[in-house]
């Protein structure tokens, strides 16, 4: 399904801030290609067995910085003699991260300067260091930058244009930080809310997150890597992690072939076709095999199949990991042997000296051949230059004027308000006029919260390195004239003290509004025992509602938490995500009528800790016949999402009543603003495979479009389906189609068609 998306984005009249392409561009740099190719052999013609195993290891910046790993000296300085021993001694080709907290760019530059001059004129081979970085939404480890939104509200906006302008945004201020390559975006699907990382991706289904992840890598690539505002993106975590049996983070995974062609990979695809530049790793088992040891998932698969020519990193220390924690290397040594006979070009080693070391004694020893390393080294050089590090190994510290900036911001915030979503709003309690309200809650003044993991720190919970500007919901409620606030900050479990003190303060107040949820985690450390929140979070909403009329919650979570339990309630329910340093401006902005909602769920939201389902979900999980029970009966549906305003669907219509391979159906539903309020909704188209040889979904998301409505106005939207929509993965593990009946539904309505 062609996205129309872009078009009806450009006509919101967005500002496309640090592109300077569109995203239709393709990114492309065909045209260098070929003498990029030319100067990478020239150039590794040169090298030693050394400088290519240097080449393709990667470490912590920890390892060239006074102190020890994980626990640097403060303020973190570079240590000259472990530099010269990384950088000359063993030739290390890649340095990531940031020495456990975020830095000013002076920082930045004062860090990679220094690094950029020992390896382009102390190490023998001049070859510039790649240096690597989370920055996954927006450069979060330099102080003063724009935050979006996680990958999870920008997935709610259903909005490609904002995807592609955070990309953008993003990739500006990390080569404003000196930096040329971001370890995102994560083309996961969360297809469990158990998993800590669920908030990192673009939610359940592969059609949304392709869009968002194609749009995101368009705009960090740019159809120019080398310019000084892209950066080259990196696809992860490739592939089957997010769905692990216990939930947890890096446990094992079973995917069979049929759900990972059919859910799992389509992601993937789409942004090696989109021309990414890397891809990482999946550091969990998948069908009993460590990813990182799997040659036919990293080989078969990715290389010759989907025809990645990219550069492939592992995941954190996985290489090691292959002997300590999967078992399936008796030592160091075989684990490397396995996982470059899988297929990695580099290894994200990253907190020790060994790895090159042993990587040349294999080399020596006959285990591996150099010409193995000799495809990745070229990879690896390839991108060095297509990032134009050849030629400016760091950046101009005074080409940026637009980092941090209000514009930035401005988009940052823009994105927060299109994200969050409207899941309950009973006889219209929201917008709130201007009241009195007791804000009350674990989650009202706490900006970190709002940001999310991968903030300014790994785990996202110090304050330090907070831009004071940037405000916490208490603060934007209490500074607005928009409100009257009474504030009762509690604990994450608040006691009966605590809440008795809230219930207390609401003396004369007609409306709470209660922002509850989880505070800020980060991979495995965010692996919960229990899908509810704490307790005392229930209870406090229990006693609020007893002691005023109005109730509003406002959730600030990364992963759906139950609610079921005080749902009702609640007179409405606000889906913050996690909106990042704007957010508080947006919540703000959407609860007082500012902003008219129209985000909208890009997941399943579960009713019961232990039910959970995707939307695209088989008939047998729809209900059992015989005992009457609801298999399938979530909190708030895939999708789902009001307004301030009401939209009515009428006249959806086809082409043509049936389809054949090679021709096109054109859709066409009539979308009307029957309210008062001007509003944004998302037209979803979903189809349903009447009956096929696999067990058909109830229906798959075939299309979408976000549109601007004023009052009254009706607009007629178009969609455009071909045979491909139509594909499954059959029997024999390949897309195809089968004759036979289909439905089309948009909204409530419902049309059929043939597929001849
Ligand atoms: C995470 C990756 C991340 C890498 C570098 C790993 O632990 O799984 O997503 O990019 O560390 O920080
Ligand atoms: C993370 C890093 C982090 C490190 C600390 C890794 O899993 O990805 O970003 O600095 O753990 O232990």
């Amino acid at each position: 399904m062609k996205k129309t998306s872009f078009l009806l984005a450009l006509c919101y009249g967005m500002f496309l801030v640090a592109c300077t392409s569109s995203p239709d561009d393709k990114a492309t740099d065909e045209s260098n290609d070929s003498t990029i190719d030319q100067r990478v052999e020239n150039i590794l013609s040169t090298l030693t067995l050394e400088d290519k195993c240097g080449e393709m290891t990667q470490l912590n910046l920890d390892m060239v910085c006074v102190g020890e790993p994980y626990n640097l000296e403060k303020p973190n300085k570079l240590d000259s003699a472990k530099l010269r021993k990384v950088l000359v001694d063993l030739k290390v080709g890649s340095i990531l991260n940031q020495g456990g907290q975020a830095y000013s760019r002076e920082k930045w530059f004062e860090l990679i300067n220094e690094i950029q001059r020992v390896a382009t004129q102390e190490k023998k081979s001049k070859i510039p260091v790649l240096y690597g970085i989370d920055a996954i939404h927006g450069v979060n480890y330099t102080t003063g930058n724009s935050l979006f939104p996680q990958q999870i509200g920008l997935a709610a906006t259903w909005n490609t244009e904002l995807a592609y302008e955070m990309g953008c945004i993003s990739a500006y201020e990390t080569r404003a930080s000196n930096i040329p390559w971001t370890f995102s975006p994560v083309l996961d699907l969360a297809r469990d809310a158990r998993w800590p990382r669920h908030w990192e991706t673009f939610g359940e289904d592969p059609l949304l997150a392709s869009d968002m992840g194609e749009n995101v890598i368009k705009g960090y690539e740019g159809d120019d890597v080398s310019s000084p505002y892209h950066v080259a993106s990196c696809l992860k975590h490739f592939l089957g992690y997010s769905v692990t049996l216990t939930g947890k983070d890096r446990t094992q995974a079973w995917v069979p072939e049929r759900q990972m062609r059919e859910y799992f990979l389509p992601t993937f695809k789409r942004a090696i076709d989109a021309g990414a530049k890397t891809l990482m790793v999946n550091s969990g088992e998948m069908n009993g095999i460590p990813v990182h040891a799997n040659h036919e998932i990293l080989t078969t698969l990715l290389r010759d199949e989907l025809g990645f020519e990219g550069l492939v990193v592992t995941d954190w220390e996985d290489i090691k990991y292959l002997r300590d924690r999967h078992r399936v290397a008796k030592d160091y040594k075989e684990a490397i042997k396995l996982a470059i006979d899988a297929g990695i070009d580099m290894s994200m080693v990253p907190v020790d000296y060994d790895f090159p070391v042993l990587l040349k004694e294999l080399v020596e020893e006959g285990e591996i051949k150099e010409s193995r390393l000799d495809e990745s080294v070229r990879r690896i050089l390839k991108l060095k230059m297509q990032l134009g590090l050849f030629e400016n190994p760091v950046m101009n510290f005074d080409d940026y004027p637009d980092f941090g900036s209000e514009k930035h911001a401005n988009s940052a915030l823009n994105t927060a308000r299109e994200s969050i979503t409207l899941l309950k709003n009973n006889n219209q309690s929201l917008p709130l006029g201007k009241e009195r309200i007791l804000l009350v809650g674990p989650l009202t003044n706490n900006l970190n919260a709002l940001i999310g993991g991968w903030g300014r720190t790994w785990q996202g919970v110090d304050t330090s390195f907070n831009n004071p500007s940037k405000k916490t919901i208490f603060q934007a409620f209490s500074e607005s004239d928009k409100l009257e606030v009474v504030h009762h900050e509690t604990s994450l479990n608040p006691d009966f003290k605590e809440i008795y003190e809230a219930v207390l303060k609401t003396k004369g107040i007609k409306t709470a509004v209660i922002c509850m949820g989880e505070m800020p985690y980060t991979e495995t450390v965010g692996d919960i025992e229990d899908m509810n929140l704490p307790e005392g979070q229930y209870e406090l909403v229990k006693q609020i509602s007893e002691a005023v009329d109005n109730l509003i919650i406002v959730l600030v979570e990364g992963r759906p938490r139950i609610i079921s339990q005080i749902e009702p309630l609640a007179d409405a329910i606000v889906q913050a995500y996690l909106p990042g340093n704007e957010g508080a401006q947006a919540i703000l902005d959407i609860i007082s009528g500012e902003v008219n909602p129209s985000g909208k769920l890009p997941y399943t939201y579960p009713r019961y800790a232990s039910s959970h389902s995707t939307y695209d979900h088989k008939t047998t999980d729809l209900i059992d016949p015989k005992f009457g029970l609801n298999a399938f009966y979530p909190q708030y549906e895939f999708g789902h999402g009001l307004s301030y305003t009401e939209f009515a669907y009428s006249n959806l219509s086809i082409s043509s009543d049936s389809i054949s391979c090679g021709d096109s159906l054109t859709v066409s539903v009539d979308v009307k603003n029957i309210g008062g309020l001007a509003g944004k909704e998302v037209i979803q188209l979903y189809v349903r495979d009447e009956v096929a040889s696999i067990t058909p979904a109830v229906k798959m998301l075939k299309g979408y479009s976000k549109i601007d409505l004023s009052a009254g106005e009706t607009r007629l939207v178009q969609f455009n389906l071909t045979c491909q929509d139509l594909e499954f993965v059959g029997i024999e593990m390949e897309r195809i189609t089968e004759e036979g009946d289909f439905n089309l539904m948009v909204d409530t309505l419902k049309i059929p068609f043939y597929l001849k």
